[in-house]
């Protein structure tokens, strides 16, 4: 199935892309700035599962950036959608086999780290998997991948490294954390908060460490960015729902976008 999507990508476009950006909830605009852009809707695509989540285009769009040929996932599939590891994961598998060498994922998260604040920008330096599964569970594909894959560096420190000088460069304020991965849909409980930051956690979502754990099986190298679109559960003395992230996402578009345009490029490895 996987090589019918590649045969069918490779027939829409003769962009063969270096560079993979995901977009999170309510973040999907980054996309229209490509040059020469072909859009395919994920329904077209052998093997893709639809995105039904809220925010989510559910569109791959491949096109240039200066130099440096870009595909874009406006829109994921999350475990919490019932979709299983490896259909989450879809997505970074055909780009990696497309010869992607590099992915920046974003998201839409919650703040735990009281130094955060809402609408701002966080470099993912590493992550807890807590949605109680991996991507790489069952037979190994050899050539993909090895069956026992280091996750010591599963953001790249030179990525952060380049982001941090673009984000300088451009006045944007970034800041760098650990990201939780939690199963969702439901937000946590304020206990859950204070054990995720007890355990070393500035942001909470429910996206990114599968493909992230399917990026480095497969040796791309990755960027994370999470949008702190609310402060996570019992921080402050209001609930928290998916309208206000996605209004924060909102916020902060026009911001990221800006970001990734002068970041991705400078990401061809
Ligand atoms: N928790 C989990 N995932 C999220 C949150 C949150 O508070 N905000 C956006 N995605």
């Amino acid at each position: 199935m996987i090589h019918e999507a590649i045969r069918f990508i490779e027939g829409h476009t003769a962009l063969r892309p270096a560079v993979g950006v995901v977009l999170g909830s309510g973040l999907g605009a980054f996309g229209d700035v490509l040059a020469e852009r072909v859009d395919i809707p994920y329904h077209e695509i052998p093997g893709w599962p639809p995105s039904t989540a809220v925010g989510h285009a559910g569109k791959l769009i491949l096109g240039n950036l200066g130099d440096a040929g870009v595909a874009v996932m406006a829109g994921r599939a999350h475990l919490y959608e019932g979709y299983s590891p490896a259909q989450v994961t879809y997505g970074v598998r055909v780009l990696g086999l497309l010869g992607v060498k590099a992915m920046v994922f974003t998201n839409a998260a919650g703040g735990i780290n009281l130094d955060l604040q809402r609408g701002g920008l966080v470099l993912i330096s590493d992550h807890i998997n807590l949605q109680g599964c991996s991507p790489l569970a069952g037979p190994n594909d050899d050539a993909l991948g090895p069956r026992f894959p280091d996750m010591s560096e599963a953001y790249s420190h030179r990525f952060r490294g380049v982001a941090k000088q673009v984000a300088a460069e451009l006045c944007v304020p970034v800041s760098e954390g650990v990201y939780a991965a939690m199963l969702g849909p439901n937000y946590e409980t304020p206990a859950e908060i204070r054990f995720l930051r007890t355990i070393g956690a500035d942001v909470v979502g429910m996206s990114t460490v599968p493909e992230v754990i399917v990026a480095n099986h497969m040796g791309i190298q990755v960027l994370g960015i999470s949008c702190v679109t609310n402060m996570a559960a019992g921080i402050l003395q209001q609930k928290i729902n998916h309208e206000e992230v996605l209004e924060t996402g909102a916020m902060v578009r026009d911001t990221l976008v800006r970001f990734l345009k002068a970041l991705v490029p400078r990401l061809v490895v």
